[in-house]
């Protein structure tokens, strides 16, 4: 008897990378429904837009995509598909049932925490639509989330995320993450360690552990205690398989002897942090709620250095906060001359309605905030121009990660996060070294320039 087709699953993650680690384990608890995922839109079963809340304007482009969803939907359903229309992530949370009010095509409505709930929610939807889960559960989703196959894990890449820790309990008062994703919560060592090493026999070489302060991560070391970042970092460095490691997102508040001393002690450890400071000036990053100030960052930074000198930096600023002077404005500016950063985010500041900034009368008009956003992207590029010729003529480890645009080409990646493009024959997982000949916009270009140095064991 033939089987019948697959169902398809069509996922559009936006934003961080916590929601590229949620799409794939959305899609990995739909697996064992008969579900596979497609790239293409028209022909899913059931499409999931996994929104993000950070900036303005969010919630409004995740209505304008549902009304393109919509007419799909309408079409694949005259021709006999049933199609559900699913909204996830942060948007999802903060609007809930508004979604299903203004867009009554969505069949379901499902925020973070509740996602592992999928396929149940899925047959609620069945019997009506409007289904909406945003509650803050109390079991834990990833106790539930079925691992994904080593298959399945390898196509997805070399290298994986991992999620250690959810959450913000800092309210920055221009950020809604603490609404959307509540307070910080640490994953289970165990649980991480055991992922880890699933990934690690898949043939992933590289993880990023992440989180939305994942540098706030602590959980149970093995003597009953309690261990932080550094310490699970070292953990995972021990697992066969992995060589290189990498975390994101941290706060400066965070940043403990520990997992700097990390950075001296794991070579796994990639040279690279980001490690945003949003502005260089103390009177906006008190008005920020910071918790810190600006020689605090250059201090923390200082140290950093001190273990690792080659450890390259990136940062996110946001200018045009409410009350952010000249004065203000060019503390962030030299702030930035003083540290030299491989990499930066700048945003312009947007009001969150329900943020304690949103209430500051002080808003900075939209010109000052283009111009003073110009000034920034202009000396940051121009860091990061710096940065990258820098490695021309030297030579460095690659992680061969995928093939690349143009036949024949293989895109890698350097320590330091750089896309680096070789025009020979290489096979992803293995790490070679490799002589930088040229820099491109967004890329590095170069040669192999000795026998692979680690290889991919699978
Ligand atoms: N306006 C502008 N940028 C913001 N970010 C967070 N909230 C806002 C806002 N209201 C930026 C911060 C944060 C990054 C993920 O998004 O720089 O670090
Ligand atoms: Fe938002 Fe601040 Fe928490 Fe980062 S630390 S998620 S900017 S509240």
């Amino acid at each position: 008897m033939d089987r019948p087709d697959p169902k398809k699953l069509f996922v559009k993650s936006y934003g961080c990378q916590m929601n590229v680690y949620d799409a794939q384990r959305m899609a990995d608890v739909l697996a064992p429904e008969g579900f596979v995922e497609t790239q293409a839109m028209e022909e899913a079963d059931i499409v999931i837009l996994n929104t993000c809340h950070i900036r303005e304007k969010a919630a409004e482009k995740v209505y304008s995509e549902l009304g393109r969803v919509r007419e799909m939907k309408k079409a694949r359903n005259a021709a006999g598909h049933d199609t559900k229309i699913v909204v996830a992530g942060c948007v999802a949370q903060a609007e809930g049932v508004e979604i299903v009010r203004r867009s009554p095509a969505v069949d379901l409505v499902v925020g973070p925490q509740n996602y592992h709930r999928l396929p149940d929610l899925l047959k609620q939807a069945e019997q009506r639509r409007g289904v909406i889960d945003t509650d803050f559960p109390v079991e834990d989703k990833f106790s539930v989330l079925p691992l994904p196959s080593a298959k399945k894990t390898l196509a997805r890449g070399v290298s994986a995320f991992l999620t250690v820790q959810e959450g913000c309990d800092k309210f920055c008062t221009f950020c809604v993450v603490p609404y959307t994703r509540g307070a910080e919560v640490s994953r289970d060592t165990d649980a991480i360690l055991r992922e880890a090493r699933n990934l690690a026999e898949a043939g992933v070489r590289e993880i990023t552990l992440i989180g939305q302060n994942v540098n706030a991560w602590h959980g149970a070391d093995e003597k009953g205690g309690v261990s932080t970042l550094g310490a699970l970092l070292e953990r995972v460095a021990a697992i066969p398989g992995i060589a290189r490691l990498r975390y994101t997102t941290s706060h400066p508040r965070d940043m403990d002897d520990s997992l700097v001393a990390a950075h001296r002690d794991l070579p796994q450890l990639m040279p690279y942090l980001h490690l945003p400071v949003q502005s260089g000036s103390d009177s906006i990053l008190d008005a920020m709620n910071r918790k810190h100030t600006r020689d605090d960052y250059l201090r923390l930074i200082d140290r950093i250095r001190a273990v690792r000198p080659d450890i390259a930096l990136s940062s996110d600023f946001i200018v045009g906060f409410p009350g952010e002077t000249d004065r203000d404005f060019e503390d962030t500016m030299d702030l930035v001359r003083q540290v030299g950063f491989a990499a930066a985010y700048t945003f312009k500041y947007s009001e969150r309605p329900g943020t304690p900034a949103a209430e500051l009368t002080a808003q900075i008009p939209e010109h000052v905030k283009n111009d003073r956003l110009y000034a920034l992207q202009a000396l940051v590029a121009a860091q990061q121009k710096a940065f990258n010729a820098a490695t021309v003529g030297k030579t460095i480890d690659v992680l061969i990660e995928k093939p690349g645009r143009d036949p024949g080409q293989w895109m890698g990646k350097s320590p330091w996060l750089q896309a680096v493009i070789l025009d020979e024959p290489c096979r992803a997982g293995d790490i070679v070294p490799v002589e930088i000949t040229a820099i491109g916009t967004n890329s590095l270009h170069g040669r192999i320039a000795g026998p692979v140095r680690s290889a991919h064991l699978s």
